[in-house]
């Protein structure tokens, strides 16, 4: 049991079991149903938040058997039981955000709620500004033309996008009453009125490093309006959380200079580097000016 309890204070979210172990879990009716504990579905890039427990995998089968108390599976539910708490909890917050009536227009205009999408696991979280058209119609984040480039930004950084989570300031598009297109920055009632979804997602998501693309996700996380290009490269804090600010997507669409895709792929860099990520040189000299 101590020994469990040490590997959860260190952090260790999934802890790899005998079958017979297993077993014993999922028949006595004071356990938590069990989730694939065994999974690690930690990246091969991302820092693992779950070291391999390789000592207790290379012992012998008759040794584990030996090793496992009553103490110890119940202290392994336990650990079960918060990551199925935490799932439940998640799933709790999206089927209210899904039905939200709080912006009676928003909710009227909007074809999907976007809630988020991703690995609610995750130590890195992308926060953009609200759903433009396309996400508005596919109920996710991110999948439109900024959307497209976001995910090139994170495949770059060594990750794929289902392996980050990603959400907005606002979870319903803005609408644009008497106009067939376009789009609009959120106001500052509708953001009042939808941050604190984004504050249960955070709480849960507990993530190491947070990214808040463009002004509005600063402003909606930190309250401050100071300009962006101030802002962005500079780590600030969210509730004890890294925040690394940088231009949104659109803004690179906009202005296709390289020394603006540099930039915001040196803020990248920074949160590899705060993540422990393994950074290949290749990727230290991506949209690097060609000289001479
Ligand atoms: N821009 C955003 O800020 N969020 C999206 O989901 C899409 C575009």
């Amino acid at each position: 049991m101590a020994h469990l309890e040490d590997l959860k204070s260190k952090g260790v979210r999934n802890v790899s079991v005998h079958a017979e172990t297993l077993r014993a879990l999922a028949s006595p009716a004071t356990l938590a149903p069990s989730r694939p504990a065994v999974v690690d579905s930690g990246s091969p890039v991302l820092p693992k938040t779950t070291p391999r427990p390789t000592q207790v995998m290379a012992m012998p089968k008759r040794l584990i058997t030996s090793m496992v108390t009553p103490s110890k599976l119940a202290a392994h539910a336990r650990i079960v039981s918060a990551y199925s708490d935490k799932a439940a909890a998640f799933n709790e917050l999206q089927t209210r955000v899904l039905v939200c009536l709080k912006c009676a227009s928003l909710a009227s205009s909007r074809t999907n709620v976007v809630f988020g999408v991703g690995n609610i696991d995750s130590p890195l979280m992308f926060v953009g500004e609200a759903p433009g058209a396309d996400e508005d119609a596919h109920g996710e984040p991110f999948v439109g033309a900024a959307g497209q480039l976001l995910t090139k930004i994170i495949t770059a950084m060594g990750v794929s996008r289902a392996e980050v989570y990603i959400a907005n300031i606002l979870k319903c598009r803005p609408d644009t009453p008497g106009e067939s297109s376009g789009n609009r920055k959120p106001t500052l009632a509708e953001m009042a009125t939808c941050i604190p979804y984004l504050h249960e997602q955070i709480d849960l998501i507990k993530p190491k490093v947070l990214v808040a693309l463009g002004a509005t996700a600063v402003e909606g996380l930190l309250g401050k309006t100071v300009g962006i290009t101030k802002l962005r490269g500079n780590w600030q804090t969210y509730r004890g959380i890294p925040l690394m600010p940088t231009y949104h997507p659109a803004y690179l669409l906009r202005n296709q200079a390289m020394s603006e895709k540099r930039r915001v792929w040196e803020d990248m860099l920074q949160v590899m580097e705060k993540l422990e990520m393994n950074i290949t040189l290749k990727q230290r000299g991506f949209f690097q000016q060609a000289t001479a």
